[in-house]
């Protein structure tokens, strides 16, 4: 297996390079623009037929129980106030 960093809104592969593409809780970052072109560049790697797989976390829907309401958005602020990534 291979790594390589790169951005989502110019993908450093050639055309029709991959089988799928699987695209992971990161179009919540990207402008509706930025989000056009990614998917532009993920069907511009993927091979005629292939998969493009797109999954987002909604936060809204993470829950603990028994806990009061917003308990989970309130832990997402201090983790991030702590300065975690
Ligand atoms: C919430 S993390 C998700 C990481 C991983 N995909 C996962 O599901 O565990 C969001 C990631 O999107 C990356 N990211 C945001 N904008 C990006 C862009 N334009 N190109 C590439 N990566 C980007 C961030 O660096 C971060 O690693």
């Amino acid at each position: 297996m291979e790594a390589q960093v790169g951005r989502v809104l110019a993908l450093p592969y050639p055309d029709a390079s991959f089988d799928a593409v699987w695209f992971a809780n990161t179009s919540q970052y990207l402008t509706d623009d930025e989000l056009m072109t990614a998917l532009a560049e993920f069907r511009r790697v993927v091979r005629p037929g292939g998969l493009v797989a797109v999954k987002e976390h909604a936060g809204a829907l993470t829950a603990i129980m028994p806990a009061p309401p917003g308990v989970t958005l309130r832990g997402y602020a201090a983790w991030a106030a702590a300065g975690s990534t």
